[in-house]
């Protein structure tokens, strides 16, 4: 095992982190100092767009290309060396086991060429933690706070308590809100990701003309298979009547579904404010990108008293801006990683 070069803790010190983000179909990489982002690049893999989804195989093979070239515009972005880099940071898990090899790999070797400390990182902890970036436009929540992540792979609740204490009180018992966005959106002819498209059809379209129904399941917990299901119905229903239908409806049945979805989404956010009396509300993970959630949030600060917070739209998707802050804040409180550690498909908080 390499030995790891521990700095020496001093608040005032001048860090710079490099972060690496690879858990799925975006390479990226990015800088961070003191909590501000100084180069933010992601490389999204376009390659999985023909098969409807990512290919697992075609991902780590796009990041084994990509990943040199994505550091190397990070640090001239930054404007800075690689010697001046204090840590590398890089997401442990969760995500696709091929697709996390290529960031540890690149991130392992670069901490013993360089002989810099090694930080791991959890993807949904980042998610989270990004609003602690500083940028102009975005407030740090108070603790404690309620996290809901919503992205392509996870749905949760989480009481934050401390940057680094987290319980998940609510999560999917199936599907993740940003699968059921992308499978609707497949249903409906859309290519893949079909989240952010159905949400630019929604906002052309009349919300009550087809509402789609919410599954019934506990409190705190969600589930999106049923949706998913319906739209398939509700088209093949449609389309033997009118072959048409689809084309003819789409911004409506977009504004239908986003709109279940959000009040979906509302709804349990509102059971957990009851259960906690906490609402303080930050959200995060690629589906906070969503035009529906971001407005309901935003109307939620008048109408229930809740103070929310909304990473800003880059920092909402996979990026390693988030990374790079959870680097920083672990490195501020000493943790950092041996050279044998292990990537972990399936990680909790
Ligand atoms: O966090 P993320 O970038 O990757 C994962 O960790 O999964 O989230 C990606 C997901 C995809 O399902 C994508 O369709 C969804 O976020 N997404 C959206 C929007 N932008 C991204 N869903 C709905 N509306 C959007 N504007
Ligand atoms: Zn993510």
């Amino acid at each position: 095992m390499h030995p790891i070069n521990v700095p020496k803790l001093s608040t005032d010190e001048n860090i710079f982190i490099l972060g690496i983000e690879s858990s799925c179909d975006d390479t990226a990489a990015a800088v961070i100092n003191n909590g501000v982002v100084l180069s933010n690049v992601v490389a999204t893999q376009k390659i999985h767009e023909a098969y409807g989804g990512v290919v697992p195989e075609l991902a780590s093979r796009a990041h084994q290309q990509n990943i040199v070239p994505v550091v190397h515009e990070a640090l001239r972005l930054a404007n800075i060396d690689k010697k001046d880099v204090s840590a590398i940071a890089f997401t442990q898990g969760p995500g696709l086991m091929g697709s996390l090899l290529v960031g540890s790999s690149f991130s392992k070797s670069f901490a013993m060429g360089m002989d810099v400390p090694l930080v791991s990182v959890n993807h949904m902890q980042a998610h989270i933690l990004a609003h602690f970036i500083k940028a102009d436009e975005q407030r740090a929540p108070a603790f404690p706070f309620i996290a809901l992540t919503i992205s392509g792979g996870h749905t949760q609740l989480v009481k934050v308590n401390d940057y680094f204490d987290m319980e998940i009180i609510g999560e999917t018992l199936d599907d993740a809100v940003g699968e059921a966005f992308d499978k609707a959106a497949k249903i409906l002819g859309l290519s893949y990701p079909g989240g952010p498209l159905l949400d630019k059809l929604a906002q052309k379209g009349n919300p009550s003309r087809f509402p789609f129904p919410k599954p019934k399941v506990g409190p705190l917990e969600f589930s999106f298979s049923g949706l998913k299901t319906a739209v398939l119905y509700f088209v093949e229903k449609e389309t033997k009547n009118d072959p048409n239908f689809v084309q003819e409806n789409l911004e409506d049945i977009c504004a239908g579904l986003q709109t279940t979805i959000v009040e979906y989404l509302m709804e349990k956010l509102q059971n957990a404010v009851d259960m906690t009396g906490i609402n303080e509300i930050a959200i995060g993970g690629g589906v906070s990108a969503n035009s529906g959630i971001r407005k309901a949030l935003k109307d939620a600060e008048l109408e229930r008293g809740w103070r929310t917070y909304i990473p800003n739209f880059e920092y909402c998707t996979d990026n390693a801006a988030m990374i790079a802050m959870v680097g920083e804040l672990k490195y501020k409180t000493g943790q950092f990683s041996e050279t044998d550690i292990v990537s972990k498909a399936r990680m909790r908080l």
